[in-house]
């Protein structure tokens, strides 16, 4: 099986060239294939590409496809390590191989008059492919995420019944240099098509479509001699290959304009149709800038998954998905790590977004080796690594939207990345190269770098590295895994206010887990010996591609519009690089209690990108009413998108009226009352509340650590459990009815430490229906490290299922990724206010309510207050199940609502892959006090 080991080279290949719309005959070979899979290569049919073999007795398998997404073998994962031992470029003798075999019917078309030759593509096969037409073997194939065509002429029988046969193995050498972190999912995953080649036809071309500071556009087709180009929109015809010619004015080709015009380039024999874009992209004065002007990436990175069919993301999928990136503000795309399926391109092209082409390269498992036998060093690669760079750049080049080459990820550094470069620099120098993984940025045009923090982002931004006359571009940040990324409000603020940080790219774009019956599956999950557990469930949406609350908290951070509001106007800040808001509307509200007041619209004036103005509001003014009063601002397109929102308040809430003075707590056989409240003696807390049966607030530091808590290189869980923090006890030190109220005095400490928070608290009551509680915490003892969250917790009864509050919302939101939460009045359930995270852990809060409420149908339940404001997180099971759950599915209700008012939490950073929360997010065990005023509501008993 040499082939196998043949240092990643294709065997048997054409020259590489572009994905193109020709009107030759082409026949798309996707459809039912005949499969059966073998553990091993010698365990293959032998002899099963013969035309006449019997396949009957085979499995039916969709091409394309991951054969392990369709029940055969299993999917694998693993993050930086390989699955194999490292020997390249040996493969392990159990090596899945999948024999594929399609019988199909020729046009006769496809040897007709005037067609020289015919070819094979495959858009592609992981890892390799052998390939047989009619039993006449072609060649193989390598390099998973990239075409590979062979001339069939010889052995096509055009008019007949073909028969092709791919053998397909799971592991080759070219898996070495395809260790992107993700599932390992053989199979022919994209498409397969038979392309007739007129004689005298259009093999390939390589529009130069570039923009000029004069407007105009500027055409140079590098195509057939003798070709004729032809833009019909622009009045073009009859124009030669080769020579550049100005296009005249045009509009220009960018992200947020993608203004496309058809190109035809023709021969007598073939006509090819691209969809081309006028724009150029240029480092000047170390900024990248596209026509001229600076950009500003605000991006994710989109690896190819779909929770049924693994690798495979059919085109309807591809543009939801897009139009979903759009709508949350996403304007560029790293193709991370490898290029994506050609019409994804296309339709980038079409939607407009600025794309990083990136090279299906990674190596990352030789580092655990400290890059012993790296490839990107190792001279028996340097055929396979140029070959991978030129069929990207090959397949790829006229496409507008592709902005940047980028020549792989985590690969280490090496001559043959320099000789990648190299390369493409004299093929395109109409792109700048990115390659994060060498330092010394030898052979790039942008200093890129993978979950910098904060501070040392500030600092390049003011020059303070060893490259300051490169642009910078982080091409991964925020790690979006579980609840998270925080902190992404301050990245863009510095992408704003540094000329030089262009922006990044989240990591990453979507969970990849893999559905089952028993929710999403990750790593491990399908007995792998080897995996990195939940570290591919990492996106800003959920495998089935539902956003999370990250993704949210990402729109309103990535907004083009910024408003900053004050009583009686609003300035508006355009931060588009190409557009004016000519297409945006405003919207004014004024709210009382979160209950609109007045509302309006107001004219925008002309705001050019990158300008503000100042909008007059003089309707929008602070309402009669007694109560906190807010003005909202909004910005939509003619779609209702939101470009951009703000608020400011009107007017402080007034301070709570009290109408008597507190009244005595009174013992009262075993029980203690004290209005409409009565305690129990033991612990001292709360059992009922008017007519509702409750388990009263108790102290609670811990959460169910998030992954940004718990993964990564020093999880903050280590020190949490270690401090006992998920291990609380509570001693009542004292109960003391006062004649104002009730004091019940407990020491809240861990087993076997010495460290407690002393917990006072304080009750007082001033009607017949609301006690209110102070909790006073005094830490004792070592405190070194943060808390989860500093709150009370209560078990109500599971009938209030209805909740309601005026506070931060609609979602989810935590001290660091809070910018979507805006303050107003809104309603949900307890079953909606939890996000199903793939892997359970801490989720839900709604930030500084007001006040909520809890309802059950019969119209009980509890009101909660906030002195002045109070976090809440309601769900059907504890803290401690939650902390236990490892699948959705092992989360279930325990048939009460768990309810945690928490005055302060521990931001959620992005630890699990770069820097923990900003320090003026980290919750210091520190002295604290907050209250809150309870009311038990509906019938009383
Ligand atoms: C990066 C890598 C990504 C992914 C990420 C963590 O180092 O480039 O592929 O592994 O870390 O999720």
């Amino acid at each position: 099986m040499e082939y196998l080991t043949g240092f990643g080279r294709p065997i048997g290949t054409c020259p590489p060239r572009a994905t193109l719309d020709s009107d030759a005959p082409r026949l798309l070979l996707n459809g039912a294939w005949r499969f059966r899979l073998a553990p091993t290569v010698a365990d293959a049919a032998d002899g099963f590409w013969a035309a006449g073999f019997d396949d009957s007795g085979w499995d039916e398998l969709p091409v394309p496809s991951s054969w392990p997404m369709h029940g055969h073998g299993r999917p694998a994962y693993t993050n930086v390590v390989y699955p194999f031992p490292v020997d390249p470029p040996h493969v392990p003798t159990d090596n899945p191989t999948g024999d594929h075999r399609y019988a199909f019917d020729v046009p006769a078309a496809f040897g007709g008059a005037g067609i020289e030759s015919v070819r094979l593509r495959f858009d592609g096969v992981d890892s390799c492919g052998r390939v047989w037409l009619n039993g006449v073997e072609l060649g193989v194939t390598q390099g998973s995420r990239l075409p590979a065509e062979f001339d069939v002429t010889a052995a096509l029988r055009p008019g007949e019944r073909n028969v092709l046969a791919v053998r397909v193995h799971q592991w080759s050498a070219g898996s070495y240099l395809e260790d992107q972190d993700m599932w390992w999912l053989p199979g022919i995953f994209r498409d397969v098509t038979l392309l007739a080649r007129p004689a005298g036809g259009v093999e390939d071309v390589f529009v130069h479509a570039g923009y000029g500071a004069d407007g105009r556009g500027r055409l140079r087709v590098e195509g057939p001699a003798g070709a004729l180009v032809g833009v019909p929109e622009l009045g073009l015809s009859g124009l030669p290959t080769g020579a550049a010619h100005d296009a005249g004015p045009v509009e220009p080709w960018t992200a947020e304009t993608p203004r496309l015009y058809t190109v035809t380039v023709a021969t007598p024999a073939e006509t090819v149709t691209l969809r081309v874009g006028f724009r150029t992209v240029a480092i000047e004065d170390g900024i990248l800038t596209v026509n001229g002007r600076r950009i500003v990436l605000r991006g994710v990175n989109r690896h190819e998954f779909h929770p049924d069919l693994g690798r495979v993301v059919p085109l309807d999928v591809v543009r939801a998905e897009l139009e979903l990136m759009q709508r949350h503000h996403v304007n560029a795309i790293r193709t991370s790590h490898y290029p994506p399926h050609p019409a994804v391109l296309d339709l980038c092209d079409e939607l407009g977004f600025w794309v990083i082409d990136e090279c299906d390269y990674e190596t990352h498992g030789f580092e655990l080796l400290g890059w012993r036998g790296n490839p990107s060093d190792d001279p028996r690669f340097a055929e396979a690594l140029v070959d991978r760079m030129r069929r990207m750049v090959e397949r790829d080049k006229n496409h507008p939207s592709v902005i940047m080459w980028s020549l792989g990820n985590e690969a280490g550094v090496g001559e043959n990345l320099a000789a990648m470069a190299a390369w493409a620099r004299e093929r395109d120098p109409g792109r700048p190269l990115h390659y994060e993984g060498d330092r010394s940025c030898a052979h790039v045009d942008v200093y890129s770098r993978m979950y910098a923090g904060h501070e040392e982002v500030d600092a390049i931004g003011r020059g303070e590295d060893h490259v300051p006359h490169l642009p910078f571009i982080l091409c991964e940040y925020a790690h979006a895994m579980g609840n998270g990324p925080g902190g992404l409000a301050e990245y863009d603020a510095l992408f704003d206010r540094h000329p030089r940080c262009q922006g990044g790219f989240v990591w990453e774009w979507i969970d990849h887990g893999i559905r089952t019956d028993r929710g999403f599956a990750y790593g491990g999950d399908f007995g792998e010996p080897l995996h990195d557990g939940n570290f591919v469930i990492d996106g800003l949406v959920f495998p089935d591609r539902t956003p999370s609350p990250g993704l949210v908290e990402l729109a309103a951070v990535y907004a083009p519009v910024r408003i900053d509001v004050r009583a009686g106007e609003a300035t508006i800040r355009n931060r588009y690089a190409f557009r004016d808001l000519s297409h945006a509307a405003l919207r004014w509200r004024v709210t009382a209690d979160g209950r609109e007041v007045s509302a309006g619209a107001e004219v925008l004036p002309h705001v050019g990108p990158g300008t503000a103005v100042v909008v007059a509001l003089p309707s929008a003014v602070v309402p009669h009413e007694p109560a906190e009063s807010w003005l909202d601002v909004h910005i939509t397109d003619a779609t209702g998108l939101v470009l951009g929102a703000g608020q400011a308040r009107l007017r402080a809430a007034p301070p709570p009226s009290r109408t008597a003075t507190a009244v005595g707590a009174r013992v009262d056989g075993g029980a203690i009352r004290l209005g409409p409240a009565r305690f129990e003696p033991v612990h001292g807390r709360l059992v009922r509340l008017g007519g509702l049966d409750l388990r009263g607030p108790v102290l609670d530091v811990w959460r169910a650590p998030i992954d940004n808590d718990r993964v990564g290189p020093d999880p903050v869980e280590r020190r949490w459990r270690a401090a006992g923090l998920d291990r609380m006890t509570h001693r009542l030190i004292g109960l003391d009815p006062t004649g104002d109220g009730l004091v019940v005095l407990t020491r809240v400490a861990p087993g076997g430490a010495g460290r407690a928070l002393l917990t006072a608290y304080t009750w007082k009551c001033f009607d017949d229906e609301t006690v209110e509680l102070t909790v006073a915490i005094e830490p004792e003892g070592d405190w070194d490290v943060p808390l989860p969250r500093l709150g009370v917790r209560l078990e109500l009864p599971g009938a209030l299922g209805a909740v309601e509050w005026f506070g931060a919302g609609p979602g989810e939101a935590y001290p660091d990724s809070r910018t979507a939460a805006l303050v107003g009045r809104y309603s949900s359930t307890v079953d909606d206010l939890s996000t199903p995270y793939v892997y359970p852990q801490e989720n839900g809060n709604r930030a500084d309510a007001r006040w909520l409420t809890l309802t059950a149908p019969d119209g009980r339940g509890l009101r909660v207050q906030g002195r002045p404001h109070i976090d809440f997180t309601a769900r059907r099971w504890s803290t401690a199940a939650l902390d236990a759950a490892r699948h959705t599915a092992d989360l279930v209700p325990s048939g009460a609502v768990h309810l945690h008012l928490d005055h302060a939490h521990h931001g959620l950073g992005s630890a699990s892959c770069g820097p923990g929360p900003l320090p003026q997010y980290v919750l210091h065990a520190a002295p604290a006090t907050f209250t809150v005023a309870l009311s038990g509501v509906g019938a009383a008993s």
